[in-house]
């Protein structure tokens, strides 16, 4: 069977593999390991985030892992103009972090802007990387064809690797990603043992980071049909009222057959409301569709509204707080950078000392 597998769905495989052994080895080992995942300031997180990696992070944070959250905002210039929302987007995620329970005394969170050793490491890191390397990255083509862009800028191709100057500027060595990025993390890769062959003399100055894939299924919008996106429009934000809630999954797309059961093949739209009341009670799909049963999409949607509501209920008291503290947000962002500023310069530092850079 593994034969007939394309060669990117083998990469695919062997990574969630090894996010596997990983995963078993973080709980044992945490202080091994220093996570760096990041998001681009475009807009509120939705509960998607708040499953595939909000809590993640929580988890790693209080395990006792090194954690860095990068805002990756000069990363929204990629595929659009204007920056005037940055500034708001940043603060909005700041707030979504701070109350589903990244903890800032336990892990940086800093935007990339602010961190000039950071964006100093994209200039070596630039001429160990061919055109045509920059031209092939998957990710890259498709953000482009969804985005339409006609005019392409080169921050767009050259933005994987900056995201390496991300990761590597803090020596991140575990990053948690989707598999849309994980051309990325290979790049990461690529531009930490091709830095070490060329100016290491036999040193290593950067360890590869490697992917940690989630193996839960994709959480789908409320069409059920597509992954959940502020851009599809199918998303329930954090920042959503209870009201609005409940508003949003009676609208939800199901299906004509009364019966509810488990069965994300044939019936993806209710599949999916099953799993995301599993993400939030921690019980099996199976079971909870055997309880609605006959109640049909009514009793199931209930049941997602009430659980989810009460899931969030806490978060979205602590936004509520967050939102009247604007000094405490500026405090967070303040604190990070500094603390993401001190690692990028041990970085530059040795950067400089591997190129005979050091005057
Ligand atoms: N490109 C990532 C996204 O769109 C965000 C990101 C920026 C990132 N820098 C990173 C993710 C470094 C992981 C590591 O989701």
């Amino acid at each position: 069977m593994d034969n007939n597998l394309g060669s990117e769905s083998k990469t695919f495989q062997a990574s969630l593999n090894r996010s596997k052994e990983l995963e078993k080895d973080i709980d044992k080992n945490p202080s091994k390991y220093r996570v760096l995942t990041g998001d681009r300031p475009t807009g509120s997180l939705h509960i998607g985030h708040l499953f595939g990696s909000l809590q993640n992070r929580v988890r790693f944070q209080n395990i006792g892992v090194k954690t860095f959250v990068v805002i990756a905002d000069y990363q929204v210039l990629t595929d659009r103009d204007s920056a005037s929302d940055i500034s708001k987007n940043v603060k909005e995620l700041v707030i979504d972090y701070l109350s589903t329970g990244i903890d800032p005394a336990k892990t940086c969170i800093f935007p990339h802007s602010h961190i000039p050793e950071l964006n100093q490491l994209l200039v070596p890191f630039l001429f160990l990387v061919s055109k045509s390397e920059l031209d092939r990255n998957p990710t890259v083509k498709e953000e482009i064809a969804a985005a339409g862009l006609s005019n392409i800028n080169a921050g767009m191709y050259v933005y994987p690797v900056h995201q390496a100057a991300d990761i590597l500027s803090v020596r991140g060595n575990l990053v948690p990603v989707g598999k849309d990025q994980l051309p990325h993390l290979e790049l990461c890769r690529t531009i930490a043992r091709r830095f070490n062959q060329r100016f290491g003399n036999g040193k290593e100055v950067f360890k590869e980071p490697e992917a940690l894939l989630s193996n839960s299924p994709n959480i789908l919008g409320l069409d059920g049909t597509q992954k959940m996106s502020k851009s599809r429009n199918n998303a329930i934000f954090l920042s959503a009222t209870s009201d609005e809630t409940a508003r949003l999954i009676k609208k939800a797309k199901t299906d004509s057959i009364k019966t509810i059961y488990y069965d994300p093949q044939n019936r993806p739209e209710v599949s999916n409301l099953l799993h995301l009341i599993s993400l939030v009670t921690k019980e099996d799909p199976f079971a909870i569709a055997e309880h609605v049963g006959d109640g049909g999409s009514s009793k199931l949607k209930q049941l997602l509204t009430e659980s989810l509501n009460d899931c969030l209920k806490p978060i979205r008291q602590r936004r509520q707080e967050l939102l009247d503290d604007e000094q405490y947000i500026r405090d967070v962002l303040s604190s990070g950078i500094q603390k993401a500023r001190a690692e990028a310069a041990i970085t530059l530092l040795k950067v400089r000392q591997a190129m005979n850079m050091e005057f």
